[in-house]
This record gives C-alpha cells, sequence and structure tokens, in this order.
C-alpha cells in the first residue's frame, strides 16, 4: 500500500510520528506492505520552500492509495500568505480534488476514561456513535465567495450554502451503508426549517430510507437540537448523517464529551472507482495545537487511531484495525494518560510515551 504522509504543521509531526511507528509495527509483525512516503505540507513547507503545497506533493497525493495527514495552519498565516496560494495549498483543495466526500468520525467512549470525565460518567460511559460528515460541497464550497464591496463601500463577506440532489444522496447512502454494519440506526441532521439546502436534504433523506433502507431506523433531527442530544443523552445515537458545517461543529462537540480532542480519528473516502478502489485520507479532527506544539505532550490517540481507520476502509485488514483500537483501549486500561485526559493527580506521559504505551500493547496482544 502507498501511503503518503503529509505531516503538516504545530503538533501534526508529533502526532504523526506515532502513528508513522504503529505502521511500520504492523509492517514488521503482520506483514503490512506499507510503502511509505512523507512530504512537508503547510507552513512548514512554506518556510522552506515559499509553497504551501508544490505542484509534486499534490501529483503524489493522486497517486497515493492512502493520505495520513497531521494538521495545519498557524494562527500568523493568514497574515503572511498571499490568498491564492492558500488556496492552492489548502486541506479544502485536497479533499475536493479526492473527491472524498464521506467523512467518517467514530466518537466512542475509552472504557478506561469513563471515570475520569469531567461529565458524569453516566452520560458518556458506552458512547459508540459515528458522524457521516458530507466534506465536499456545502458552506465550505459554494459559490459565489468572498469578501465584496458593496456601492457604499461597506465590505460584506459572503458564503454561499449550496447542496445538488446528488451531493446529498451519495452521502446518505453511504451514511445507511454503514449503519446496516452497526446498531442499524440512522439520524439525518439539517436544518429544514429555515435553510434551502436542508428541506432539499430532509426531503431525500427521507426518500432514500423509504424507498432503499426500509430495514434501518432512521429519525430527522434538527441541527439545534442535535447538539442538545448530544451534550444530553449522546448514547442513543448510532450513525448521524449530516452536512458540511453542521458536521464540523457537531462532531467536535461529540468529541469533547468524551474527553480529548486529541483522541479522535477521522477517515475521508471517495465513492469507490471501476476497481473498488477508494480515494481515502485519514487524519485526526484537531488542528495544529499551537498552544501545545513543540512541547511533546500532544495525544497521537487521533492519529494513531485513524491508523486504524486506515487498515479497515484502505488496506482491507479488519483484523488488524481491530487489534489497534484493543491496543489502544489496552494502553489506557494500564493507566497511560498524555496531559489532556489525565485527571488531578495521575502520573502523565509525554506524545511517544503513549506511542510506547500502544506498542508495547501490540506487543503483549
Ligand atoms: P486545535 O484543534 O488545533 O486545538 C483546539 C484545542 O485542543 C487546543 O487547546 C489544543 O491544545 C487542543 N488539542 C488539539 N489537539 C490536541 C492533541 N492532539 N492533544 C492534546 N490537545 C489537543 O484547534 P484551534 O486551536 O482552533 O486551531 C489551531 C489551528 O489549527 C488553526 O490554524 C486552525 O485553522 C487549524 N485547524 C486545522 C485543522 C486541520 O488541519 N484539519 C482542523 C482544525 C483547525
Ligand atoms: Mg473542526
Amino acid at each position: 500500500m502507498k501511503i503518503l504522509v503529509l505531516a503538516g504543521d504545530g503538533v501534526g509531526p508529533e502526532v504523526t510520528g506515532q502513528a508513522v511507528r504503529v505502521l511500520q509495527w504492523f509492517a514488521q509483525n503482520r506483514n503490512l506492505d506499507l510503502r511509505l512516503t512523507e512530504r512537508d505540507f503547510g507552513m512548514t513547507n512554506w518556510q522552506k520552500h515559499g509553497t504551501l503545497m508544490p505542484d509534486e506533493t499534490w501529483e503524489q497525493i493522486q497517486a497515493a492509495d492512502a493520505i495520513l495527514f497531521g494538521a495545519t495552519g498557524s494562527l500568523d498565516q493568514a497574515a503572511v500568505i498571499p490568498p491564492e496560494e492558500r488556496r492552492k495549498g489548502s486541506l479544502l483543495r485536497m479533499r475536493k480534488g479526492l473527491d472524498v466526500f464521506a467523512n467518517m468520525r467514530p466518537v466512542k467512549m475509552q472504557p478506561a476514561l469513563a471515570e475520569g470525565s469531567p461529565y458524569k460518567p453516566r452520560v458518556t460511559e458506552g458512547v459508540d456513535l459515528i458522524f457521516v460528515r458530507e466534506l465536499t460541497a456545502g458552506m465550505y464550497f459554494g459559490t459565489p465567495r468572498g469578501v465584496e464591496t458593496l456601492p457604499d463601500g461597506t465590505r460584506r463577506g459572503v458564503n454561499t450554502h449550496t447542496y445538488t440532489e446528488a451531493e446529498i444522496r451519495r452521502a446518505v447512502r453511504f451514511a445507511f451503508e454503514l449503519a446496516r454494519s452497526r446498531r442499524n440506526h440512522v439520524t439525518s441532521v439539517d436544518k429544514a426549517n429555515v435553510m434551502e439546502a436542508g428541506a432539499l436534504w430532509r426531503e431525500i433523506a427521507g426518500a432514500i430510507h423509504k424507498e432503499e433502507f426500509p430495514d434501518v431506523g432512521f429519525e430527522h433531527m434538527l441541527a439545534d437540537n442535535c447538539a442538545i442530544q448530544l451534550a444530553r443523552n449522546p448514547t442513543r445515537f448510532d450513525v448521524l448523517v449530516t452536512d458540511n458545517l453542521f458536521g464540523d461543529l457537531l462532531s467536535d462537540a461529540a468529541g469533547a464529551i468524551i474527553g480529548s480532542l486529541g483522541m479522535l480519528p477521522s477517515a475521508s473516502l471517495s465513492a469507490p472507482d471501476a476497481q473498488g478502489r477508494r480515494r481515502a485520507l485519514y487524519e485526526p479532527i484537531h488542528g495544529s495545537a499551537p498552544d501545545i506544539a513543540g512541547k511533546g505532550i500532544a495525544n497521537p490517540l487521533g492519529s494513531i487511531l485513524s491508523v486504524a481507520m486506515m487498515l479497515r476502509w484502505s488496506a482491507n485488514r479488519p483484523e488488524d484495525a481491530a487489534l489497534l483500537e484493543k491496543a489502544v483501549e489496552g494502553a489506557l486500561a494500564k493507566g497511560a494518560r498524555t496531559a489532556d485526559i489525565a485527571s488531578p493527580g495521575e502520573a502523565v506521559v509525554s506524545t511517544s510515551g503513549m506511542g510506547d504505551a500502544v506498542i508495547a500493547a501490540l506487543e503483549n496482544a
């Protein structure tokens, strides 16, 4: 498997380094066919080469079986980098270029952390849900967009929220198929009451349920209510499917209820091609975390669990994926805690210390 590693900025290289160690463990111990290429990306690349993403990296992105991405962005980026270059070297361009419309974000409570959760264990215990966030359309891509100047000199920022029937259909179908491999329930989230694209979303999701997946449990939910339900009663959810913007916000919030943003993985997939291959991008859901970058304290589990998703979805090795997920659970059960998930007074390990703990758990599995 040809994997392109784009560790990016901030904590990106720190957490991705541990994920790569795990991949190498699978190559050495479980015969994973691994061909790794690593490239700079984002500000890191800008500082070295004066571009966020060189053309040859773009070609490698096209050629890879899977991409392992870290994070990109730094607070001063907007100030230094010209808008055209920002567009060319953006994560949005990569997602769109690969057409990875199905962004899966699982949120699962780790049993070992249930007690230390700042929320009542009663609420977070047993949470096991997954978002399917539509990733290549909607608010982040609609045109027109930009900052325009009105005749009276007022500047106005413009984004446009659009969804075609086809864009909605493929995301919703993906969610229903995923639900059949889980607990067989889909919640479709929109704001059909105030948004045109939301009303179309609701109509199409309802029709797909009725016509193609009547065996799967189904409900519509308004996005604001969904935010409340996630905080109050997250165990009620199995698969949630929603648009790009709501998916971004709600999945981050859902991540927070189980502990730390640093533990959440994601996988973004395209439709299968004629050979059944999907383009695939794997990344932790957090950003470059400038507040903790360079200190060796970031939690690498989001990136490591993204490798588990890669083993499942790109390498077709579900047993290895499960093995890795168990190893993460095992490392936590043995007490490995980075600072973000430690309770007061608990001993803390570094980023690489958490990598060590996961690899030790793999060795002992
Ligand atoms: P962030 O996700 O980088 O950080 C939010 C909070 O979570 C911070 O307090 C951070 O310390 C903590 N955190 C994040 N990852 C962690 C980890 N692995 N271990 C422990 N704690 C962790 O979001 P923020 O601060 O809003 O954005 C920082 C930069 O990242 C911005 O430039 C933003 O544009 C970019 N960003 C990039 C993303 C990507 O590359 N996919 C996604 C989100 C933000
Ligand atoms: Mg986000």
